[in-house]
């Protein structure tokens, strides 16, 4: 006898080990430690015997957002090492009249010399933010000749710097120059090399949400991050998730959801809400480095409701000296410590061990007596020559 069981009881995410019935005897399956990649598992019947069968992946991608100033290619190393992401993106790279040299992406993405991937293998996209199409598209040509893992369009940057010159947020005011943007850049980078952009909600309102995304799609970018609020809307919570869901309607290109994601509840609702299986962190994945971790771990059962920041503290010390290590061997002395605080100063949101870290270091200006303040609390730092 051959038959199928489906699955019952599937959660809004369709986590697959609570959508079997408890008598199935499969919880002890080997799964991808990722739930980006774990599958829902119809039961086949053949006789007495269950077997699980891959059906095709039910969950998305989780992708670490691009942070200008924040999350350079250190700190994407060292969070991509904890786990959890199938992806990530640079920093923007500003496009204004010329053709940049790559030496100018090798900086921004150091991953390019090693297959766009960090040290863990997550791939990374180069994100490039401009107004012009030609310009943007031969830049975009020169990009490509590094084979990028991917090559993002910015239409969410709200820097009144960047936005004077017309570029980010601003072009969301105009969906036809969208259009023009994306066609150009689309004909300069070769099909194999993903083609994606990242938007805002609008720039002062939302009337033009769905146009944006829908000129973006008929330029030809295969697949759309929203994070869901407009330029005038900032960093305010809260981020607009039902809007990521009205965009998914407009359009037939992936669409990833992003914004005010700090915990797994916040995952979980905002996948909920906009309906989307791809989700991007931010912030709250550079407050707390476990979070995509502890985001993968739902797919495994944990409902992520029990959470030992003592024990992740002193997971994490190790890392902040490796993070230590290599930002004094990319960056100029004088800011290094600067950097170390700027990560600090966002990990005191979810430990207090970092809380008083950053109030002991805070008014150091110099690499050894900060590397003597971390080791007073616990950071086994490694010694590091200097960057010039
Ligand atoms: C310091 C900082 C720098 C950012 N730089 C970029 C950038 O270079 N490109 C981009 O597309 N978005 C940038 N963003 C926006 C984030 O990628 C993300 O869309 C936003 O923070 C919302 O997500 P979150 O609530 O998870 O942080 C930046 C955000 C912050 C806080």
């Amino acid at each position: 006898m051959l038959e199928w069981q489906w699955p019952v009881r599937v959660r809004p995410v369709g986590f697959w080990a609570e959508s079997l019935p408890p008598d199935a005897g499969l919880s002890g399956l080997p799964l991808d430690p990722n739930p980006a990649r774990q599958y829902l598992l119809p039961v086949l019947r053949i006789g007495t015997g269950r077997f699980a069968v891959r059906i095709g992946p039910i969950m998305g991608k989780l992708l670490l957002a691009p942070m200008e100033g924040l999350a350079d290619a250190v700190l994407r190393d060292v969070l991509t090492r904890l786990g959890g992401y199938d992806g990530a993106v640079t920093e923007f790279v500003r496009v204004s009249g010329s053709l940049l040299p790559p030496r100018t992406f090798r900086r921004i993405c150091p991953e390019l010399a090693h297959s766009s991937r960090t040290r863990a293998g997550t791939p990374v996209a180069v994100q490039l933010l401009g107004s012009d199409p030609v310009c943007l598209a031969e830049n975009a040509a020169q990009l490509c000749t590094l084979a990028p893992a991917g090559v993002d369009l910015n239409f969410g940057c709200p820097a009144p710097t960047v936005n004077r010159h017309g570029g980010g947020a601003m072009l969301l005011d105009d969906p036809e120059l969208l259009r023009r943007i994306a066609e150009a850049v689309r004909r300069a980078v070769p099909m194999s090399i993903p083609f994606t952009a990242k938007m805002r909600l609008g720039t002062h309102d939302k009337a033009k949400a769905l146009d944006c995304a829908q000129a973006l799609e008929a330029g030809g970018v295969v697949a759309l991050v929203v994070h869901a609020r407009t330029r005038a809307e900032g960093y305010k919570p809260p981020a607009h998730w039902e809007w990521v869901a009205r965009i998914r309607d407009a359009v037939s290109i992936p669409v990833t959801a992003n914004g005010e994601v700090w915990s797994t509840d916040d995952y979980l609702r905002c996948r909920s809400v906009s309906g989307s299986q791809d989700v991007m962190i931010g912030r709250g994945a550079v407050a707390d480095p476990f979070l995509a971790r502890r985001i993968c771990a739902l797919g495994t059962g944990d409902d992520g409701a029990f959470v030992d920041h003592a024990a992740e503290w002193l997971e994490l010390l190790p890392l902040l000296a490796d993070f230590w290590h290599q930002v004094q061997l990319r960056v100029a002395p004088r800011h290094a410590p600067g950097r170390l605080k700027l990560w600090l100063n966002s990990l005191r949101l979810t430990f207090v061990e970092a809380e008083a870290l950053y109030m002991a270091i805070q008014a150091l200006r110099r690499i050894d007596e900060t590397s003597r303040m971390l080791e007073l609390h616990g950071v086994p730092v490694r010694r590091a020559a200097c960057a010039a």
